[in-house]
């Protein structure tokens, strides 16, 4: 039986009711975040935190309780018995329920509360051999920074790429490559790792950000400098990263393959460092 959290409390599943004037519903008006769960520890859960304080305090969203996620997040591990599993926790937030109006309930009234935890299987092939990306001008709104569960360009376009076969679609704005559905882009040229600097129109990923720091620490020079699409021709490595995959190779853009088509070197690299950051949390917050 699954035990999710739901407005306060821990609940079996199935007693979960929310209601239809809630603004999640009606509006997605909401925030989320997704922390991994390594059979024993989470992995940057102080990042993740701040991220979801970040995201509700841009809406303006009011939970009084936002000091006690990482709390919730542990209880939600043992008591759906994935202590020594591999993990996910999705928790969500919405300005709660009150009569449909575009204007924000005033007074304000209590947010929705809603977080599940679930087992999963690390993608192993996508990694070993990289995926291909489909390349798709970005449609989304311009304030991707804040992570809210108005998702449905980014579905549509996940489910538009993996029908053709692609392992995720990445976003064009203005020539300039974003990031992709529901992860962050990196590229190599010249010897050098870019991807595109945080601003409103990429979601500052947790992973992005570790990324960085352990290709620093590689001694890989690093630029938060957007990509254009005219440049992917002089790309010799490239690869997305998010929480649920950490970081997974390109190796084609579309029909044409990124650099020689294989993962590369620096790729392997940064994730063998990766991994070490990682497994920096062990006992921190278990
Ligand atoms: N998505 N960009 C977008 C649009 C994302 O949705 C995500 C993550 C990322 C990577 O962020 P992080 O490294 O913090 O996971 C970037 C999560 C995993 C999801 O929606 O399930």
């Amino acid at each position: 039986m699954d035990i999710v959290f739901f407005n306060g409390e821990f609940l079996p599943k199935e007693k979960v009711s929310v209601s239809p004037d809630d603004r999640g519903f009606l509006f997605a008006d909401g925030v989320y975040e997704v922390v991994r769960w390594y059979s024993g520890f989470f992995f940057d859960m102080e990042g993740h935190h701040s991220r979801l304080k970040r995201s509700l305090s841009e809406l303006r969203i009011k939970w009084n309780d936002v000091e006690s996620f990482p709390d919730i997040a542990s209880e939600l591990i043992r008591l759906n018995s994935l202590v020594e599993k591999p993990a996910l926790v999705y928790f969500q937030v919405t300005r709660g329920a009150a009569p449909r109006t575009h204007t924000f309930p005033s007074p304000p009234v209590n947010p929705t509360t809603y977080g599940f935890a679930k087992t999963f299987i690390p993608e192993s092939a996508g990694k070993e051999n990289g995926i291909s990306v489909m390349l798709k001008n970005d449609i989304r709104w311009a304030r991707c920074d804040i992570k809210s569960i108005a998702l449905l360009p980014n579905t549509m376009c996940f489910e538009e790429a993996t029908s053709k076969g692609h392992g995720e679609c990445i976003f064009i704005r203005n020539g300039y490559i974003t990031e992709g559905s529901h992860s962050n882009i990196f590229f190599v040229t010249g010897g050098i790792l870019r991807t595109h600097p945080e601003s409103e129109h990429i979601l500052s990923g947790i992973t992005r950000k570790n990324v960085i720091k352990a290709a620093s620490a590689c001694g890989i020079k690093v630029e938060e400098r957007a990509v254009h699409e005219d440049e992917l021709k002089e790309v010799t490595e490239a690869f997305i990263t998010n929480t649920s995959a950490e970081i997974t190779p390109v190796t084609a853009f579309g029909g044409t393959p990124a650099g020689n088509g294989k993962p590369g070197p620096l790729t392997k690299l940064i994730h063998n460092k990766f991994r070490e950051i990682v497994l920096s949390y062990a006992g921190k917050n278990s």
